[in-house]
């Protein structure tokens, strides 16, 4: 491993004194004696990037991360300098540049408190066996500071005291603190003295990041080449700071709302009549699902784009007759092509030259299930559009729903370092380098190149992919998994930990394999997942099936029953996931919130792992040990009811939550208005007649939305969606809900069925939209009502 390397170490080389500065509208250049060029953009009042060169000029710019639809533009910026340093002030920050070595300080520009500070700031160190630098950089870690994000690590969610590596790396049965895996996300928050502040380090070579590790009061990260090249977001909210972060790396278009559902999956279901025994039994049973995958077995000898013959004889038939019971067919497509001169997508790879060949020429041969493959360079626009294009039988004859990309890191079987070795060539979109550079993309160009061919073939209807293996702006093509977990309950704990980093490192569709891929669960540790996975915005069952069978039926009767109700609890909830997900799509918001995100002011959430906010109202807290009858719990501060039992708790302390095997620890927040539909078998058996608002009382105010459009399809993008917004007030003897509605989708439903929990009087009067109405006529029953869904005002009184 290469180490972060200290002052006294003699290969280090630093900037010298600032010679010479431009500016060039929003962008600041410097330049030392040394030919060290610092290059600062002010991309907004709160997101700076400074991009450095050791040899006085820079490579092209390019990065796969960014998305071109980031916002841009500030309100201020003024550049001014003393004896000692360069001053850049926007309505935000306010950034130094030290003349004297060109370090950085950046402070809040409201009261001029240090944020994030270079302790070396940037350094460097020249490596003739890699070629180019090993780019550094280190801070100081202020006191009392926290750290979060970085994609997928098994780890604690504060980060604080751990280093870690960023290499995607195929990572079987992977254990607590396992680094690195499977992907590569080079973002995280720092927060102290009540501020957050985020640094996206956008390398996409081997990268480290050390969390005051080495030294107590250090944190930096370097890289194996590249340019140092970071982006500095800041809050002082850490939301905000996820949120611009994730406004320039990208979010995902809407997913088809069946996406939010039940997914079952297995390696493998095999053949036809498995596929169809296990659906039936989802229909026979009334478990709700929504997808079903195929494995790796439904291939011609593993190879992708070909059905076996033997086992899916008719696939058109059996997707069509899948899809009549709701069922959407998604299918598994990995990198590796088999080498067989007989097998047409090989050939037409070869032919046309797009895979990816060793330095010296060759192709770069590697081992995965079909056996001994080449593999597309998805780095190059060319292939990735082949690719797509291969997509067309599959999706637009056959009808699979679906893509699922595995192996993607790229995974390489019977190899040291378990991928492709580095000097592997590779285009990189027109900047050619060698697997160092490419290594980490590789998966997510992969899931690009299957994205567009799902968007072509499957239009107007809209894609769904989920890929393994990912850097920083996947998220904006792909749904993702954390790869092959463990039936333990430690793992149990991990996948909650993932699924937020994730949330946290702007990559909110995410969930894990639910019951642990290796090995086999029993019934409790099945059921205790599936409580949790319910609130993950993918749930999918998926196991590796040679430890026996782990569809919700295959425990016994009491722990179906349980699987039965969660899964129809999210089922319930899908308005709300949804509109979850619109807040993430359009706002940028992540779809979970860890406590220290919901409310870092409270420095008990700083290092909670365990409980979560699922949307912004639903407080989310698995049971992670066997045989519990309940378990201890941090509510954060405010009123909460217990979903169960309806009793408020007022939070900001540890409490003891009853949860038995068929409950779990699950909280409302007060004044919150949740939208509901009927349980339904899969996304669109039922069309909805009356939407159910479930309204939490509070004596306060609280905003709630609800996003509705087709569910599918690109009308929405047309303006042809439904956006309300609820602002509920409550006091002693009234309560008011307001709506505020934007859009022009006109939904299938006339009314709302709203029912009030906690409500402290007994209503005597009810006004829609300022008009009495008689009680009766509002069906006005135990605090429930039926009103027509276009008020904009709704009043209950007690006198
Ligand atoms: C990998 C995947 C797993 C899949 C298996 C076979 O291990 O992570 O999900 O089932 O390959 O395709």
């Amino acid at each position: 491993m290469i180490l972060n390397t200290e002052l006294e170490y003699k290969g280090d080389l630093f900037p010298s004194s600032i010679i010479n500065y431009k500016k060039d509208v929003d962008v600041l250049h410097f330049t030392t004696s040394n030919n060290v060029k610092l290059q600062l953009t002010v991309l907004r009042d709160s997101v700076l990037r400074f991009r450095y060169s050791t040899v006085g000029k820079f490579n092209k710019d390019f990065s796969y991360a960014i998305d071109q639809n980031a916002s841009r533009g500030y309100n201020h910026l003024e550049i001014s300098d003393d004896a000692e340093k360069y001053i850049v002030t926007t309505a935000k920050l306010i950034c130094h540049i030290y003349k004297v070595d060109l370090r950085i300080s950046i402070l809040d520009a409201k009261d001029q408190t240090v944020i994030c500070q270079d302790e070396l700031g940037f350094h460097w160190e020249e490596s003739y066996e890699l070629g180019g630098d090993i780019v550094k950089m280190s801070k100081v870690a202020q006191n009392g500071e926290s750290y979060y994000g970085l994609g997928d690590k098994p780890e604690h969610i504060n980060l604080k005291g751990r280093r870690f590596e960023n290499w995607a790396t195929d990572s079987y049965a992977y254990g607590k603190n396992t680094d690195p895996i499977y992907k590569a996300i080079p973002f995280y928050t720092g927060l102290h003295n009540g501020k957050s502040y985020g640094i996206f380090f956008d390398n996409s070579f081997r990268t480290y990041f050390d969390f005051c590790q080495e030294r107590r009061n250090v944190t930096s990260f370097w890289a194996a080449g590249g340019e140092m090249n970071y982006y500095f977001f800041y809050g002082p909210k850490m939301e905000d700071v996820v949120v611009s972060y994730t406004d320039l790396t990208g979010t995902p278009e809407l997913p088809p709302l069946w996406a939010l559902g039940y997914h079952q999956c297995k390696w493998s279901y095999y053949p036809e009549s498995t596929v169809k025994e296990i659906t039936k039994k989802f229909r026979d049973l009334k478990i709700p699902c929504d997808a079903i995958y195929l494995d790796i077995d439904y291939m011609e000898g593993f190879r992708c784009f070909t059905w076996s013959k033997e086992y899916f004889p008719e696939p058109k038939r059996m997707v069509k007759e899948l899809a009549d019971d709701g069922f959407k067919t998604v299918v598994i497509i990995d990198p590796g092509i088999k080498i067989d001169m007989e097998y047409d997508v090989f050939r037409e790879g070869l032919e046309k030259d797009y895979f990816c060949k060793r330095a010296d020429g060759p192709y770069m041969k590697g081992k995965v299930w079909p056996g001994e493959c080449y593999f597309p360079d998805f780095t190059r626009p060319e292939v990735r559009e082949w690719w797509a294009g291969l997509f067309k039988e599959l999706i637009e004859d056959i009808g699979v729903k679906g893509v699922w990309n595995d192996m993607n890191e790229p995974a390489v079987m019977d190899v040291p370092g378990k991928s492709f070795p580095p000097d592997v060539r590779h285009d990189y979109d027109g900047n050619p380098c060698s697997h160092q550079k490419a290594h980490n993309i590789y998966g997510m160009q992969m899931a690009r190149a299957t994205y567009h061919g799902l968007k072509r073939f499957n239009y107007p209807k809209r894609p769904f992919v989920i890929t393994r293996s990912a850097y920083s702006g996947t998220q904006r093509y792909t749904s993702t998994w954390m790869g092959d977990n463990v039936a333990t309950w430690e793992h149990l704990q991990i996948a909650n930990i993932q699924a937020q980093r994730l949330a946290l490192s702007g990559f909110s569709f995410a969930g894990s394999d639910i019951g642990g891929f290796a090995e086999q669960p029993n019934g409790e540790l099945y059921a205790r997942w599936i409580q949790l996975g319910v609130f993950h915005p993918f749930c999918r069952t998926h196991s590796s099936g040679d430890h026996g069978d782990q569809e919700p039926w295959a425990f016994d009767d009491e722990i179906t029953d349980i699987v039965r109700k969660f899964i129809e609890i999210r089922y319930e909830l899908l308005p709300y996931l949804y509109t979850t997900f619109y807040q993430y799509h359009s706002d940028n918001v992540p779809m979970l919130k860890s406590l220290v995100l919901f409310d870092q002011e409270d420095t008990q959430t700083h290092y909670r792992t365990d409980e979560f906010i699922c949307g912004n109202q639903i407080l989310v807290c698995p049971i992670n040990e066997p045989n519990s009858k309940g378990r201890r719990m941090y509510i954060p501060k405010g009123e909460w009811y217990n979903y169960w039992t309806k009793e408020v708790v007022i939070g900001g302390k540890e409490t003891w939550v009853d949860a038995d095997l068929d409950s779990m620890p699950l909280f409302v927040k007060a004044g919150a208005i949740i939208p509901k539909f009927p349980v339904q078998q899969y996304v669109g058996e039922k069309e909805i007649t009356q939407l159910t608002l479930d309204v939490y009382y509070k004596d306060g105010k609280e905003d709630s939305e609800l996003y509705e459009d087709a569910n599918d399809g690109y009308d929405y993008t047309k303006g042809r969606y439904s956006l309300k917004k609820f602002n509920f007030a409550g006091n002693d003897d009234k309560m008011i809900i307001r709506i505020h509605k934007r859009g022009q989708f006109n939904t299938a439903y006339d009314t709302f069925k709203i029912n009030i929990h906690g409500l402290p009087f007994k209503v005597k009067s009810i006004k829609v939209d300022n008009e009495y109405v008689d009680l009766k006529d509002v069906k006005f029953k135990n605090n429930s009502l039926v009103v027509t869904k276009l008020f904009t005002n709704l009043q209950l009184k007690a006198d």
